[in-house]
């Protein structure tokens, strides 16, 4: 389970429902990758990574209008982050798992989660502080 932390909170109501979503997508993923009962679960729990990486590119897009909004002075690099992080998932080809593909879905949501919580408390946070300046 990935656990969603009061520290992630944004205040900003649309980018906290939108982080909160990624959450849930990524814990009914998860959910299913430990679900031993289910047969074939893989091209399942493959459909649900691709709908997470399809939401968060949507929710990247919501959060850089919010940035060009506001007018974020590191919205340039803050954008280029997350162009990086889609294009590193998006060139994993998730069709060529062979043996443990446990391990192999694991790992990839492992790192879609470390890198999403990770950008929320540095990034995110930063751009928090900035429009805090601004009312
Ligand atoms: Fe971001």
């Amino acid at each position: 389970m990935f656990e969603w932390k009061e520290e992630y909170e944004t205040k900003i109501e649309v980018i906290d429902e939108q982080h909160k979503e990624l959450f849930k997508i990524a814990n009914e993923s998860y959910a299913l990758l430990k679900n031993d009962l289910i047969l074939d679960k893989y091209d399942k729990v493959i459909v649900i990574i691709n709908k997470l990486l399809d939401y968060c590119e949507y929710h990247f897009s919501t959060e850089e209008q919010y940035l060009l909004d506001i007018g974020y002075k590191k919205f340039l690099s803050h954008k280029v982050q997350h162009e990086e992080f889609i294009k590193k998932l998006r060139d994993q080809d998730l069709k060529k798992m062979d043996e443990n593909q446990d391990e192999y879905l694991m790992n990839i949501l492992n790192f879609f989660m470390k890198w999403i919580s990770g950008h929320i408390l540095a990034r995110d946070m930063d751009y928090v502080q900035f429009a805090r300046t601004l009312s």
